[in-house]
């Protein structure tokens, strides 16, 4: 066994986006490209020796050999150990409860979340520190600075052990361990929700529709729902990870999860649906004839979180991103807490939920999650809404409504316009920023604008600043219309627009969700031009 120095040169464009790497399937399959990323991941981690690594990914096509090159360069690097879920599979929270649970410097995730997988889909890699949370844009930073330079990697010629079999094996002297799936992940829902409960609910005949779209969740969600908590047979479907995720796109939202939605509207609907996405940091919630918003969600589970036995002795502080509705921050004002702004993208939770100054995190792209890790965390959101249908015996729409009933609805949507060219887009984005400042105290349509910006964070906790993270039109009744370019895209361009209306009036509570956004949506086609600068008469998605 010998440890290989390869010459190598520098692929261009390795910058880590808002959620590690992602690449066409066909980009990172080319030789040395993966073997320089991950050159450059151990370069900046420095000094590795007697180090725990994990390793898993969201079962995609590419996983099995991407995590074979892995092990054999760990080895080359002198980790004494690397734990791999069998199979390759190990969904993005399982990881940073694995990393967390076992004392591991860290973990590569191998996933492109929800973008389609298969040969012609996407492939990503992404790297969580020892709190189990995404790498700081400092250590992405700098990775990307040495993919720059790269000139060799260094990887073991001995070959990796078979994923399939649970156990220890050894790779040119460091252990590596294939580890059950989803054990550690299921002990730790354990201690969170009221496990007596949910089984108690299933077994009076509750019925819950999980769609595992294919993808990773499929597996925890045998095990936690089905196997643990007595749902019936046939609760989880799509449960089976393919490589392609059957050739869908694992994106848990009402146009990508359609059939969930069909099941969930129909006359003979199950108590709750939920769906996950292909990693499983995602999560949607549906109930009969409703879909829960993300927003909402956040908002719902902070509200009655003290029903929950993880979270009983109460929240710290909530968090969202800035794109994301205000309900949160209603409930985070009635409960005395402190509600933090971040920018898209889950990295920016880690520093708030490590200084325990925030409990629960919310994004409005179908992402929530706490301090028990530090990922978003799908199978977690279900677990947790299923806790608080356990001990309310109210179905899941009078949770929702009476919820606005106390708060006030916030009425929301985004609008993407997807995969469009990159040149227009920023030229778009540019503009828009120049002149964003000058429309404060501006008449629109029926609004005023209170607050326009290009919205800027500095981190509470170190003070690091995050700034042209998208612009924000708030209007003086609290409405917003946000724009912002997608960081985690592999085709051109997407722009996503938020849209976000306030209503306190509950006799108001049940219109139509584009037709209260449509001026809204009409001011920020005006502002921005962008279905003329798109070529697109309307959005691709909305949610
Ligand atoms: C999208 C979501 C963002 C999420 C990220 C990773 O990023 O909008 O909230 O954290 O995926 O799941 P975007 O493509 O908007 O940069
Ligand atoms: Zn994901």
């Amino acid at each position: 066994m010998s440890i290989d120095t390869v010459a190598t040169t520098p692929f261009a464009g390795q910058r880590p986006g808002t959620s590690g790497l992602r690449k066409k399937v066909s980009e990172f399959m080319q030789p040395g490209y993966l073997e320089n990323f991950v050159q450059a991941i151990f370069d900046t981690l420095g000094a590795v020796h007697g180090k725990t690594l994990v390793v898993g990914g969201d079962g995609r096509y590419f996983n099995r050999p991407a995590i074979g090159i892995i092990v054999r360069m760990a080895a080359a690097h002198g980790f004494a150990r690397v734990l791999v879920g069998q199979h390759g599979i190990l969904s993005t929270p399982a990881v940073s409860c694995v990393i967390r649970q076992r004392g591991a410097c860290g973990g590569l995730i191998l996933s492109a979340s929800h973008n389609p997988g298969g040969p012609d889909g996407d492939f990503g890699i992404k790297y969580n520190g020892d709190n189990g949370g995404p790498a700081p844009e400092t250590f992405t930073d700098a990775v990307y600075h040495a993919t720059a330079t790269l000139a060799h990697y260094r990887i073991s010629d001995d070959s990796a052990p078979a994923l399939a079999t649970l156990g220890s094996f050894a790779c040119d002297g460091m252990q590596v361990e294939i580890i059950d799936s989803v054990a550690d992940y299921a002990a730790l829902m354990g201690e969170l929700f009221d496990f007596d409960a949910i089984r108690a609910l299933f077994a009076s005949g509750f019925r819950m529709r999980f769609d595992g779209m294919h993808a990773v969740s499929g597996p925890y969600a045998h095990a936690i729902f089905e196997g643990l908590l007595g749902a019936s047979a046939g609760t989880v479907i799509h449960g089976t990870p393919l490589e392609d995720f059957g050739g869908g796109h694992p994106d848990p939202n009402p146009v990508c999860a359609a059939e969930l939605m069909a099941i969930m509207f129909a006359a003979d609907a199950p108590d709750v649906g939920a769906a996950s996405d292909g990693d499983a940091d995602r999560n949607m919630i549906v109930g009969r004839a409703l879909a829960v918003t993300p927003s909402d969600s956040l908002a719902i589970l902070a509200a009655n979180a003290t029903l929950v036995p993880g979270y009983r002795a109460g929240l710290r502080g909530i968090a969202r991103s800035m794109p994301t509705s205000q309900a949160a921050d209603l409930v985070a004002s009635a409960l005395g807490v402190p509600c933090f702004e971040t920018p898209t993208g889950w990295k920016y939770f880690g520093n708030l939920l490590d200084a325990g100054m925030a409990t629960l995190c919310g994004e409005e792209s179908y992402g929530t999650g706490s301090t028990h890790i530090r990922e978003k965390d799908g199978v977690w959101a279900v677990l947790f809404w299923l806790n608080l249908l356990a001990v309310t015996g109210k179905p899941v729409d009078t949770i929702v409504r009476e919820h606005w009933a106390r708060f006030g609805r916030h009425y929301y949507s985004r609008h993407d316009y997807e995969a469009v060219a990159s040149a227009p887009a920023a030229a778009m984005m540019a503009e828009l920023r120049a002149g964003v400042a000058a429309l404060a105290g501006a008449r629109l349509g029926d609004f005023t604008v209170a607050l326009a910006d290009d919205f800027s964070y500095t981190d509470p906790v170190d003070q690091s600043v995050a700034s042209g993270q998208g612009i924000r039109i708030v209007m003086t009744d609290g409405s917003r219309i946000v724009l912002r370019l997608s960081g985690t895209g592999t085709e051109g361009a997407t722009v996503r627009l938020y849209l976000e209306k306030y209503e306190a009036d509950a006799a108001r509570h049940d219109l139509d969700v584009q037709q209260v956004l449509a001026p809204l949506a009409a001011i920020a086609e005006q502002l921005s031009g962008l279905r003329a600068r798109s070529g697109r008469s309307g959005p691709t998605v909305v949610t």
